[in-house]
């Protein structure tokens, strides 16, 4: 059976075509912003799009772009410019999440370009966080209520110097305080990190709640190094509840070349669908919206 009929959600995404044939850099940005504090997620196609346009669009709108110490995957770094990576650098489906919510410091936007489509499947997953608490059963949004998720991670020397892109402890020691984060360091310098996140935050404006985090993925990839801050196991009912319901909300984006993605990391989470050919590039900034919002 074709997975795709399993999808009952009309699209969150709000799609903005180039009916009237002009530059991506001519577009109403009071109209973008509005489009993106209303929808979260905005996908920008049919522009003539390479990847300095790509940087120039997105210089536009947004302020604070961050490389990616500390983060979870491996990413190339395009074009000498450390706040343009590419997506990580391997091709199973990725389970939805918010992007590093496994730390304090997240990014508050996030920015996907596609340089080249994969020949075929490797669609990006999203979903709106809002909807997704909706969905969740009372018993669990209860459970998560009263226990936040725990992050407990071990890394080698190795590993860490090249995750936080530093050998130097007191740099570690910086990067950790700053982002609530557990250090322990150990004789063989190897490190242990904890971190504890709610699993449901509040929307920026207060009215909503918003399930985000990286659970699913963590579940999925590593799924020992993520309990409740108590130490108690996620139960696995509570796994495949969250997983069922990311399946039964989740759209799926078919990049085509030169499109852009625009996402709200304070709800709108994403993932994206397994792929096998060695075509698809996509690239992502991190960074913080230059309005208010
Ligand atoms: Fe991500």
């Amino acid at each position: 059976m074709n997975k795709k009929t399993h999808f009952i959600s009309t699209s969150i995404v709000k799609e903005i075509n180039n009916s009237d044939n002009v530059s991506i850099l001519e577009l109403d940005q009071e109209e973008i912003i509005s489009l993106f504090k209303a929808n979260g997620i905005l996908l920008f196609r049919g522009f003539d799009v390479d990847v300095d346009i790509f940087k120039e669009f997105t210089n536009l709108l947004s302020i604070d772009f961050i490389n990616y110490a500390g983060g979870a995957f491996s990413r190339r770094v395009i074009n000498g410019d450390e706040t343009l990576l590419s997506v990580n650098d391997f091709k199973s489906e990725i389970k939805l999440h918010g992007e590093m919510y496994y730390q304090k410091n997240i990014p508050l936007m996030l920015w996907f370009f596609c340089a080249n489509p994969p020949l075929e499947d490797g669609e990006t997953t999203v979903c709106d966080g809002r909807q997704f608490f909706n969905e969740i059963s009372s018993s669990t949004k209860e459970l998560f209520s009263k226990k936040k998720l725990k992050f407990n991670v071990r890394i080698s020397q190795e590993d860490w110097q090249k995750k936080y892109q530093t050998d130097d402890l007191n740099q570690l020691e910086e990067m950790c305080r700053k982002n609530n984060t557990h250090l322990t360091v150990n004789e063989d310098q190897s490190i242990l990190l904890e971190y504890i996140s709610p699993a449901i935050i509040p929307s920026r404006c207060g009215k909503y709640k918003v399930f985000i985090n990286s659970l699913l993925p963590t579940k999925q990839l590593n799924p020992k190094i993520l309990n409740f801050e108590d130490d108690s196991e996620i139960p696995e009912e509570v796994v495949s509840e969250m997983n069922e319901i990311a399946e039964k909300i989740t759209t799926e984006i078919s990049w085509q070349k030169g499109d852009i993605l625009m996402i709200d990391n304070t709800r709108i989470l994403h993932g994206r669908r397994s792929f096998a050919d060695d075509q698809k590039d996509i690239y992502i900034r991190l960074c913080s919206p230059a309005f208010s919002f």
